[in-house]
């Protein structure tokens, strides 16, 4: 394996390296989004890096890791406000 990279960006919107995300799991312990995005500021922006960041967790907190992600906006909507066909 190869070591993280401090070149690799994880999160566009917050410009946080993949070398910078690793070491926050590992030495916070972290478990899930909320606690990277606090400690890292990754996934805080647009929320489109969450399943990459999910997969870090995954990869190096295995069964500990979790990874809930927003549900999409449509998945939210109430299905009285459905937009008619
Ligand atoms: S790419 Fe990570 S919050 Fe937008």
């Amino acid at each position: 394996m190869s070591p993280p990279s401090d070149s690799k960006i994880v999160c566009e919107c917050l410009q946080v390296t993949e070398a910078q995300l690793v070491k926050a799991i590992k030495t916070r312990d972290l478990r899930d989004l909320n606690g990277v995005a606090a400690h890292t500021l990754a996934g805080d922006g647009c929320t489109s890096c969450h399943p990459l960041l999910g997969a870090y967790l995954r990869k190096l907190r295995g069964e500990a890791a979790t990874c809930r992600l927003p549900r999409p906006a449509a998945a939210q909507r109430d299905s009285s406000q459905a937009l008619p066909l």
